[in-house]
């Protein structure tokens, strides 16, 4: 039996009259005083189908029995449509398909959800993915998925890139994650750790002399899972040697134009502005600012230097600042009590100390908690730097730097979201975040931590930063790629000496034993020629998501994890006998259940 002469998008008026054999699933059935209408639907397309008792009435009687999704080969004559009966929302619109003979190859129960309608309740879109996966959005998401792929493999491939696999079974490598581990059977006791990235094998890799690398790789990391985030992720992975932190940025834009282009068919303009990490966080709040609108955050800390307001001047004279941004026009929006919600947010969520606000109201005066700590002049000076208008809400924030840059950030997305600000823009920011710090101070752990990894390289001009100890002056050669205020990639240019590198993880705290332990590996294969070397890693994910204009990875990957790191098709992760666990020398001390 020929299963199909033609797929279900296929066929046009210029077929009519000739006898076609369909294959599919049975999209939806109506019955019109006893004339069957069926439309059939396959990857490629929608056909209607007329079942006519009349002309064919053991077929048409056989037709009585269809269901929606149920498996169908379908033999016919393709008719025009008649006159006022053609579809022109369907590119086979203008036919139909008179049958003849109809084999029905399996029979579907009723489905747990409609597939064309919105389905709100996603662990049961994903306890039948299978069915999700039918639904058009997600049909074209796959396919889209695919073409930026292809795309990102065209691309390395001209530009003389070598995709090369790295091992999944790995060694630990520090991105700043939790590993996820796999017993060693043949080992008792060790463990290998899937890879976070492949960084360090890529680095091998410019050792080993293959210049040019890449690899669409899949990544694992036990992290607290988002919108954005997965417990395994796919990176479009790169590193070349010989080459600077312009020649990588400017292969990255050429491959995003590349991909946007192929896939969506929009230039995007390169190459992308670059902003340096200190301004990003001083205007917008984030080391990947959303570009798309104003909202910028404005310093305050010189107009209130001889405030008599209790909380500004001890925080001023603790070495902090006092910043504030200005809501325009959100004041018929955000009530007091509203307000007074902003600011247990920030408290509880942020770890804010306050989030002070002052309100106008429409006949101009100012509603706030504070402003009966503030002179005149003072009044006078921030009505002017924010531009206070009536209908606006000012939001300030007092505290160290940093603190005050992540509240006012939070808070500025906040604003935007519940002002619309994004709203049907259509507008794509990207732009280079450069000149990261090397390192920050971790209070929790009261050490230093590598800002991107312990591989980063140290701006030259900085080295003395460091020899000195002045870890939080010190500036990477590192960069950041970001769209619309979502950190597409990230990637720097590498430490290659093995000295330096050493010096690296002496400024995070490793000791030498550690560092030959954990990385003697890494160390040695520097002192054998390696050469200078660069490169990034891009969240494949991500650009899919925002290409297919969904709020989540998980609607561009086929078999996500739910946001509890559960796969709810499959059932994993799943409880394993003790049999098995004594195979692999564990013991679990967890309950059942
Ligand atoms: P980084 O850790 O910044 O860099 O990761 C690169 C990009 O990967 C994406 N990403 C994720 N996507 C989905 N789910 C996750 N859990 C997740 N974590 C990260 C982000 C991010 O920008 N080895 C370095 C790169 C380099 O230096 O070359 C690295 O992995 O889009
Ligand atoms: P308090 O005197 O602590 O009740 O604070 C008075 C007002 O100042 C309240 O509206 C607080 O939200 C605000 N506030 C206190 N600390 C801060 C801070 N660090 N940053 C911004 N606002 C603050």
């Amino acid at each position: 039996m020929k299963y199909r002469t033609h797929h279900c998008g296929a066929l046009r008026p210029s077929d009519a009259g000739s006898e076609v054999t369909l294959s599919g699933w049975v999209d939806s059935r109506r019955d019109h005083g006893g004339v069957i209408f069926i439309d059939l639907r396959d990857r490629e397309g929608i056909t209607q189908i007329v079942f006519r008792p009349e002309e064919y009435p053991a077929v048409a009687g056989q037709s009585h029995g269809l269901r929606s999704e149920d498996v169908i080969t379908v033999t016919g004559k393709v008719a025009p449509r008649l006159e006022g009966t053609t579809n022109s929302k369907l590119e086979t619109g203008g036919i139909e398909i008179i049958a003849t003979q109809l084999t029905v190859l399996n029979k579907s129960d009723v489905l747990p959800f409609q597939l064309d309608a919105k389905v709100a309740n996603e662990d049961l879109r994903l306890e039948y993915r299978y069915l999700d996966l039918r639904r058009p959005q997600m049909a074209r998401n796959l396919r889209l998925r695919h073409r930026v792929t292809k795309a990102t493999r065209d691309y390395f491939d001209e530009q003389g890139f070598l995709e090369v696999e790295t091992p999944i079974l790995s060694n630990p490598t520090p991105e700043g994650a939790r590993d996820f581990l796999v017993p060693a059977r043949l080992t008792p006791g060790s463990f290998y750790a899937l890879p976070q990235a492949p960084q360090q094998y890529k680095q091998l890799l410019q050792v080993a002399g293959v210049e040019k690398y890449f690899q669409i790789a899949r990544c694992f990391r036990d992290e607290d899972l988002r919108a954005e985030r997965q417990l395994e992720f796919t990176q479009v992975d790169v590193e070349a040697s010989f080459t600077t932190e312009l020649e990588i940025q400017t292969l990255v834009e050429g491959l995003l134009a590349r991909i946007f282009r192929e896939s969506k068919g929009i230039e995007i303009p390169t190459p992308f502005p670059r902003m340096p990490y200190r301004e990003a966080m001083d205007r917008f709040g984030s080391d990947k600012p959303d570009t798309r609108f104003g909202l910028e955050i404005v310093e305050l800390s010189d107009i209130f230097a001889a405030s008599e307001f209790k909380v500004f001047r001890s925080v001023l004279d603790g070495g902090g600042v006092i910043r504030a941004l200005n809501a325009k026009g959100a004041a018929e929006k955000f009530s007091k009590e509203q307000l007074k919600k902003w600011e247990e947010w920030a408290k509880t969520e942020l770890g804010a100390k306050g989030l002070a606000y002052i309100k106008t109201s429409p006949t101009g005066e100012w509603e706030s908690p504070i402003v009966k700590f503030f002179s005149e002049a003072e009044k006078n000076a921030l009505a002017e730097r924010l531009n206070l208008e009536t209908g606006d809400v000012l939001f300030f924030g007092a505290d160290q730097w940093q603190g005050v840059c992540d509240v006012l950030g939070r808070v500025r997305l906040r604003c935007a979201e519940l002002l619309g600000l994004t709203e049907g823009s259509g507008a794509l920011n990207f732009l280079w975040v450069v000149d990261f710090p090397l390192l920050a101070f971790a209070a929790e752990e009261n050490k230093w931590v590598a800002v991107h990894h312990p591989f980063t390289r140290p701006k030259a001009e900085d080295l003395s930063l460091l020899d000195a100890g002045e870890f939080a002056k010190v500036r990477a050669v590192a960069y950041d790629v970001v769209l619309n205020g979502v950190e597409l990639g990230g990637g720097s240019i590498r430490i290659h000496e093995r000295e330096l590198q050493a010096r690296m993880f002496e400024a995070l705290g490793i000791g030498a034993e550690e560092q030959q332990e954990k990385f003697g590996h890494l160390l040695r294969a520097f002192s054998f020629g390696a050469p200078p070397h660069g490169g990034l890693a891009l969240g494949m994910d991500r650009i899919i998501m925002l290409i297919a204009g969904t709020d989540s990875i998980r609607d561009v990957i086929a078999f996500p994890k739910n946001n509890r790191g559960q796969d709810l098709l499959t059932h994993s992760p799943v409880t394993v006998d003790f049999k098995q666990l004594r195979e692999l020398h564990i013991q679990s001390t967890a309950k059942k259940g």
